[in-house]
């Protein structure tokens, strides 16, 4: 297969690698980022070379191989870069609080942020294997909590995503092993990145 006209590379990460610890250490940066991260944009760019892919923006790429079954590999590995990108604009060392219109939005799709945090809580510890768990926008302009199995992502449902924790055991087996409750709730009270939620709401 010919190489990528235009190869996808990683994103630069928006924190150094020990900045979120303890909840995420450096140790468990360097192997989600630097190597699994890294296979995703690998094998992608391995696959599209020379097809109708190639030159498309991510996002598009997946759309579009989502809606065909003989594309399953450029959509799994397009989705875990896009789902990548996202989750680490999805986190924040300086942590805190919901504010401003998302804290409203919760208000009223929840009930309060204890509840939000409770539901999504739940919703992550209850995705069986690997997967990933969103505050989404839905169609309705309503919050919800969602949760996808591996690569899938809530851009190929026709939803919003604001914010996501990924919930694959090579986020926090190093940190937290079998933990992943724990993990959720460290993440969501110390780690999640509000105004990055703010600012997907739009
Ligand atoms: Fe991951």
């Amino acid at each position: 297969m010919p190489d990528a006209k235009n190869a996808f590379s990683l994103p630069k990460l928006p924190y150094a690698e020990n900045a979120l610890e303890p909840v995420v250490s450096a140790k468990t940066i360097s192997f989600h980022y630097g190597k699994h991260h890294q296979a995703y944009v690998n094998n992608l760019n391995g696959m599209i070379g020379g097809t109708a892919y190639d030159g498309m923006p991510l996002e598009e790429i997946v759309k579009k191989a989502a809606r065909s079954d003989k594309d399953k590999g450029i959509f799994n590995n397009a989705g875990q870069i896009w789902n990548h990108n996202f989750y680490w604009e999805s986190m924040s060392p300086k942590g805190g609080e919901p504010t401003g219109k998302l804290k409203d939005a919760i208000q009223s799709s929840f009930g309060g942020v204890k509840e939000f945090k409770d539901a999504f809580q739940k919703a992550a510890a209850a995705q069986f294997g690997s997967g990933w768990a969103w505050l989404v926008k839905g169609g309705d302009g309503k919050l919800k909590i969602t949760t996808t199995a591996n690569a899938d992502t809530p851009i190929a449902h026709g939803e919003t995503p604001l914010l996501t924790v990924d919930v694959w055991e090579h986020a926090y087996y190093l940190d937290y092993q079998n933990r992943r409750p724990d993990h959720v709730k460290d993440w969501l009270d110390k780690l999640a990145n509000w105004s990055f939620a703010e600012k997907n709401l739009g």
